[in-house]
C-alpha cells in the first residue's frame, strides 16, 4: 500500500502523529533533520532548503499519503522581519511541502493517495507580529486548493487541517513572546489531534474531509 511520509516527525504533533500511524498499522518515513530521535525510517533533510529535497528522497519507494507538519513561527513585527526570516518561513512552511507533493506525485497518482496539510488554528488572520507565519499558512491553503483541482483527475485526496492551540513547546514559546498564558490541560493534547488526522487518512472510499477544523473542547 506504500509509505506515510511526515515531516515534522520530531515535533509535539508530529511525534504523536507517528505513534498513532504506527499503531494504526501505517508504514511510516519521517522526512525532517534529525530523524535519528525517531523510531521509524527517516530521510535526512532540511526543509528550510526545498532546492536539496529531490536529492534526499531520490530512492522514495510507493507512497500513500504526505502529511506535511513541520513549521516554524517566528514572531516579529513587519517592520523587524528579515529577508531571511521570511525566505526560511516560506521554505518550510509552504515551499518544501509543495516540492515534497511534486516529487512524490507519480508514486501519490500510483496509490490515489492523500495529501495532508497542517495549517494553522482555524480562522487565524490579520496577525500582528505574525506575518511571516500567517502569509506561509495562507499560502499552504492555497497551494492545498490548488493541488485538490489539479489531481482529482488521479484521484489524489487533499486536505487541509486547522488545529487550534495544541500543547506542544512550540505553543508554549508563542505564547511566551506574545505575553500571552499557556495552559496546556485547557489545549488540544497532540494525540487527540494525531487520532483525527490518522481518522481522516482512513477516510472511506467514496468521501473524506477535505478541511478539518479542529478545537479544544470547551471546559
Ligand atoms: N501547537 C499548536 O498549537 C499548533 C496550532 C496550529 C498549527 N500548528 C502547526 O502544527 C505543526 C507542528 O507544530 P508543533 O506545535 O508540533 O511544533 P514543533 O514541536 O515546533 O515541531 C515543528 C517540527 O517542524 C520541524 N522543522 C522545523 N524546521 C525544520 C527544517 N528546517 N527542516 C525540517 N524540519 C523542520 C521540526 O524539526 P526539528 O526537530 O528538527 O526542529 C519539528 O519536527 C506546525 O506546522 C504548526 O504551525 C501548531
Amino acid at each position: 500500500m506504500g509509505d506515510v511520509l511526515v515531516t515534522g516527525a520530531t515535533g509535539g504533533i508530529g511525534t504523536a502523529l507517528v505513534d498513532a500511524l504506527v499503531a494504526a498499522g501505517h508504514r511510516v518515513t519521517a522526512v525532517g533533520r534529525d530523524v535519528a530521535r525517531l523510531n521509524v525510517p527517516g530521510i535526512e533533510a532540511d526543509l528550510a532548503e526545498p532546492g536539496t529535497l529531490a536529492a534526499a528522497v531520490e530512492k522514495l519507494g510507493e507512497v500513500r499519503a504526505l502529511v506535511h507538519c513541520a513549521g516554524i513561527s517566528p514572531i516579529e513585527a513587519v517592520a523587524d522581519a528579515s529577508p531571511e526570516t521570511w525566505r526560511r518561513t516560506l521554505a518550510v512552511n509552504v515551499a518544501s511541502a509543495a516540492e515534497l507533493v511534486r516529487l512524490a506525485l507519480p508514486a501519490l497518482r500510483r496509490s490515489r493517495g492523500h495529501v495532508i496539510f497542517v495549517n494553522a488554528a482555524p480562522g487565524m488572520t490579520g496577525v500582528p507580529r505574525w506575518s511571516a507565519f500567517v502569509a506561509s499558512k495562507a499560502a499552504l491553503r492555497e497551494l492545498a486548493e490548488s493541488l485538490r483541482e489539479e489531481e482529482a483527475v488521479h484521484g489524489i485526496r487533499v486536505t487541509t487541517v486547522y488545529p487550534g492551540a495544541t500543547a506542544t513547546d512550540l505553543l508554549g514559546e508563542v505564547r511566551s513572546t506574545f505575553g500571552r498564558p499557556y495552559d496546556p490541560e485547557a489545549c488540544i493534547q497532540p494525540h487527540s489531534l494525531a487520532a483525527m488526522i490518522v481518522w481522516v487518512l482512513n477516510a472511506p472510499a467514496d468521501s473524506y474531509p477535505c478541511e478539518l477544523s479542529v478545537l479544544p473542547s470547551p471546559r
